[in-house]
């Protein structure tokens, strides 16, 4: 019997929990506090910019307040204003499209690949044309986008690309690491993420100029060279702290051997739910070297799962101790604000425009990352709640 029904759960222990942190960032943030250098003239954050940059393939890093902060100072240093067409993404946090709005610009919505969670690069060829300024594509809970079409896209016809990489640190794409794929890559350090500090941000590229003008409108539009109280930028106060940076410096040790250790356990997993009928793992796409796997990403077959709602199926599988959530239930151009945003400058999404988000949005589930930082028990656990969940679909209509 279902938990929910009474039944005995698969797991009743708590699988690893999250963030993970030790005596290195114990020891660093005493240090960060000892220093008396809590802000501005700090050395960390600008070390931590450093070592993320490289740890991405990229000359330059400028750290900052949160992921949606890195996304609006990349689009802002790119010209991002009012009118400017972007290419994006409507399957993703509401942070990717809320920038573009806050900056007066118009996301031009593009399907994503039929079964998977990332942005069709094929529409992205299809729908560009000169008059696009920006290509915001999403490497969605950590599954590279696939990015040679959007690359040639965006080559042709000169349009730079900004990769929403908040999900993604450390993930590889052909060889190349994601935050240096296009001109410029943005990371969140919020509490869910593969490495945190409780909020954070960065944005990694390799172009200097670029990168000056990023580090001035993430510090009050100071620019090197000028009088503290003079500058030409319009900025925002939008600094991290050294205590962020101290954290970060010391999750960045970590993440290989968790990335390595989440690979393994994914692999694990997704052998062990071949057999399963009403779910489906979502697999990285074809071209992924690495992957952090920030999120499990599980498809809850429609057909199969005939009239129970994915939150009843979330609720069974909780039930069961796996820590699952509904994920992001609505496409973002039927999210109210947006929506109302989109209207009034003229755009109306049409009844089956989007059938792959809509898809996703309706029958994808989540799985936080923490349940891969186990051993093999925790992997088991979780395939043995979605079979038991699934046998039961029955009772649960
Ligand atoms: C895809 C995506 N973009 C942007 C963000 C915004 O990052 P933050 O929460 O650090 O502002 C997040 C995460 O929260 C995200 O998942």
């Amino acid at each position: 019997m279902l938990a929910i029904k009474g039944g005995r759960p698969v797991r009743s222990e708590p699988f690893p929990s999250w963030p993970v942190w030790g005596r290195e960032e114990e020891e660093m943030l005493l240090s960060a506090l000892r220093s008396g250098v809590w802000g501005l003239g700090g050395q960390l954050v600008e070390r931590f910019g450093e070592e993320f940059a490289g740890y991405a393939g990229c000359k330059h890093g400028v750290p900052c307040m949160n992921g949606t902060t890195a996304l609006k100072i990349a689009l802002k240093t790119l010209g991002i204003g009012p009118g400017d067409r972007v290419i994006t993404t409507p399957y993703t946090f509401v942070a990717t499209s809320s920038v573009l709005v806050e900056l007066g610009a118009i996301p031009v919505y593009v399907d994503v690949v039929e079964g998977g969670v990332n942005i069709d690069s094929r529409l992205v060829w299809e729908t560009i044309d000169s008059g696009v300024k920006a290509i915001l594509p999403v490497h969605v809970g950590g599954h590279p986008v696939e990015m040679d079409l959007v690359l040639k896209a965006s080559e042709s016809l000169g349009v730079p690309v900004v990769e929403d990489a908040a999900e993604a640190h450390g993930a590889e794409w052909k060889g190349r690491r994601v935050g240096s794929l296009g001109v410029m890559g943005c990371f969140s350090f919020q509490s869910s993420k593969v490495m945190t500090s409780g909020e954070g941000g960065i944005i990694t590229l390799n172009d200097s100029e670029l990168a000056e003008t990023c580090r001035a409108l993430v510090n009050c539009g100071r620019s090197l060279g000028r009088d503290w109280y003079e500058g030409d930028l319009l900025g925002y106060n939008y600094r991290m702290t050294e205590f962020q940076a101290a954290i970060l410096l010391s999750q960045l040790r970590r993440l290989d051997e968790q990335i390595e250790r989440r690979q393994r356990n994914f692999e694990e997993l997704a052998r062990l739910c071949r057999d399963l009928e009403g779910f489906r793992l979502i697999t990285p796409p074809h071209g992924t070297d690495r992957t952090p796997h920030y999120l499990v990403i599980i498809q809850a077959d429609g057909e199969y799962f005939r009239g129970v709602s994915k939150q009843k199926i979330v609720e069974a599988l909780r039930g069961e101790g796996v820590p699952a959530s509904v994920g992001w239930p609505m496409p973002l151009y039927r999210f109210p604000p947006i929506k109302r945003y989109l209207e009034h400058h003229g755009v109306r999404v049409s009844q089956g425009e989007f059938p792959n988000t809509e898809k996703a949005a309706s029958e994808f589930l989540f799985v936080h990352h923490r349940v891969l930082l186990g051993g093999r028990r925790e992997v088991e656990d979780v395939y043995k709640a979605l079979k038991k969940v699934e046998q039961h679909a029955g009772e649960m209509a």
